[in-house]
């Protein structure tokens, strides 16, 4: 199959492209680099020995995109394209509104036009929303959203749901992502985000490099095992791999399909500063902090449905990603940037 993955160059796309080539498929790239680098796409080519084309064009600029569909005879897309950063987007909602729900009218109003059936989304376990109980499961209704960033995975989701019935014959599966974490075993692509990361992995990387001092935790006094908050971390690899078979088997079948990509258990912050220590081979160093606001305690995915279905399961546990974060960490400190 030909794919077009929108956002190709970020972290999630990098490992996707990587994994799509490998399993033999062909690919067309476009990302505009607002949160990446086109020196993810170089290595991907690096990583694969394979050459594809690649857009540096913004989704919002609807006239440059149609090229791609002019140029290239597309099967399927993946689309993972959008602004990530849930606190930026309580700031700036109407970025996120604009930025996410546009780039999808663009792209799917291409679709309809190019005659292109399916489609593959990165959703978001935030869609369960913050009343959900755990573990998530793919038959809960979607919750209310607790940011504008998990608003706009909602309604990018109805909005696919709602082409479905739409266009005959039209295909969307929507993937919900749990904690994608971890890099490729070579170490030439993983997270860069821009500044003091947000996330949990990629600060506790940079404290074990000596880039930050030391470890926040937020919050101990959580009803967890241990106090701390509790997420189900997914190696980036397993996620990629994830896309490649539910396109492969659901592409061709008209409908939605909904599937949670997740490990299926959940790992505290603790117990992955645990893990992390354990790769790096000594301990790393932590402090208690308030909580966070908006953070939830614990989830985690119910990921049955995808194994029953799509025959697939994550296969890297903690260690692994940590360890393979690391790999990446040591060999790129300052992420795709000039070194
Ligand atoms: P990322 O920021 O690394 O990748 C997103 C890519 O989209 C970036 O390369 C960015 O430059 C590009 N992009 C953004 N707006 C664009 C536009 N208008 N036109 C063209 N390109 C544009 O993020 P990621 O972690 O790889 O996430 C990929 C997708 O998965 C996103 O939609 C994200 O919301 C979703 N997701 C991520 C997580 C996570 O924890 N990383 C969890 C759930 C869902
Ligand atoms: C994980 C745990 C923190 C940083 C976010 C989005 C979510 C999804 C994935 C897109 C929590 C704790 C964190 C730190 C800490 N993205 N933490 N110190 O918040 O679970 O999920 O990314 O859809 O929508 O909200 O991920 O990595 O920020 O936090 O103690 O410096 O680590 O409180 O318990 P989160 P995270």
């Amino acid at each position: 199959m030909k794919i077009l993955v929108t956002g190709g160059a970020g972290f999630i796309g990098s490992h996707t492209c990587v994994e799509l080539l490998e399993a033999g498929h062909d690919i067309v790239v476009v990302d505009n680099l607002v949160n990446s680098s086109r020196k993810a796409i170089e290595a991907v080519q690096g990583i694969t020995g394979r050459k594809f084309p690649f857009y540096e064009y913004d989704l919002l600029d609807k006239a440059a995109c149609k090229e791609i569909f002019e140029q290239n005879t597309i099967d399927a897309v993946i689309h993972f394209a959008g602004l990530k950063a849930v606190g930026e987007s309580v700031e700036k909602p109407l970025l996120y509104y604009r930025n996410n729900l546009g780039s999808t009218l663009n792209l799917l109003e291409l679709m309809r036009d190019y005659s292109v059936n399916s489609i593959v989304f990165s959703s978001s376990a935030t869609v369960y929303g913050a009343e959900a109980s755990i573990p998530y499961v793919e038959s809960m209704p979607r919750g209310k959203a607790t940011s504008p960033y998990g608003a706009s995975k909602q309604m990018i989701e109805q909005m696919l749901e709602d082409q479905v019935v739409a266009e005959a014959g039209f295909s969307a599966v929507l993937l919900r992502y749990f904690n994608p974490i971890g890099a490729h075993e070579s170490g030439e692509i993983g997270e860069d985000p821009n500044g003091i990361p947000n996330n949990l992995l990629p600060y506790v990387a940079q404290v074990a490099s000596g880039k930050l001092e030391q470890i926040g935790v937020f919050g101990n006094d959580y009803p967890t095992r241990d106090g701390t908050g509790v997420r189900d971390y997914i190696h980036v690899t397993d996620l990629a791999r994830g896309h490649v078979v539910a396109l492969e088997k659901k592409a061709a079948q008209p409908g939605v399909h909904l599937y949670n990509l997740g490990a299926g258990r959940g790992y505290s912050v603790l117990e992955v500063v645990d893990a992390f220590s354990t790769a790096v081979g000594r301990k790393l160093p932590y402090k208690i902090m308030p909580r966070r606001a908006g953070d939830l305690p614990e989830y985690y995915a119910d990921p049955v449905k995808a194994k029953n279905e799509l025959g697939w399961q994550s296969e890297y546990d903690i260690g692994r990603m940590c360890a393979d974060t690391w790999r990446w960490q040591q060999k790129h400190p300052n992420g795709f940037e000039e070194e």
